[in-house]
């Protein structure tokens, strides 16, 4: 099932998300639904709350698809380790097309847990680093602009309120 994707403006994707705590066919399921949501859209990752779910759940795929082993899901993830600090162009499908130099860090260590609840860590770095940064952030209530000066993101949110004023958002 195709969820409709939550925009900026919306409460549940600036509020910090609950933990999952049960690893059932339900769980299995939500995660299926996201990957399908996220692949229609064609982003590399997606986090709960963009579907209006406030758990703390995220899958990512760099691949978009390419690879079946590039699917990966994270339940209530965590950064154990950052490493370096890049800028480059980043968006978001809550955002949609607004992108901005965003700076992260080059690598990053993440210990989460799958679909069963087993825990895991993973590393990576770019463009994987980049999207695990991005997701884990969905789940603590922030958003992209918030890594931006205050110049460009007072400048994106502008934007974004002309757009809703117009119907267009
Ligand atoms: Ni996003």
């Amino acid at each position: 099932m195709i969820y409709p994707i939550v925009k900026y403006g919306e409460r549940v994707l600036e509020a910090p998300a609950e933990p999952v705590t049960v690893f059932d066919k339900e769980l299995k399921k939500l995660v299926a639904d996201m990957f399908e949501t996220m692949y229609a859209a064609n982003g590399v990752g997606l986090g709960a709350p963009q579907i209006g779910i406030p758990k703390r759940l995220s899958v990512i795929d760099v691949t978009v698809g390419e690879k079946p082993d590039g699917k990966l899901v994270l339940a209530n993830p965590v950064i154990v380790s950052k490493e370096g600090r890049v800028a480059h162009d980043e968006g978001c499908l809550s955002l949609p097309d607004f992108r901005a130099s965003t700076p992260r860090p080059e690598r990053v260590t993440v210990r989460a847990q799958d679909t069963d609840g087993k825990e895991f860590v993973i590393s990576g770095e770019g463009l994987l680093a980049r999207a695990l940064c991005h997701e884990i952030d969905h789940l603590n209530g922030k958003l992209f602009i918030q890594h931006l000066s205050m110049l460009k993101r007072d400048s994106i949110k502008r934007k974004v309120r002309r757009l809703m004023k117009a119907g267009q958002w």
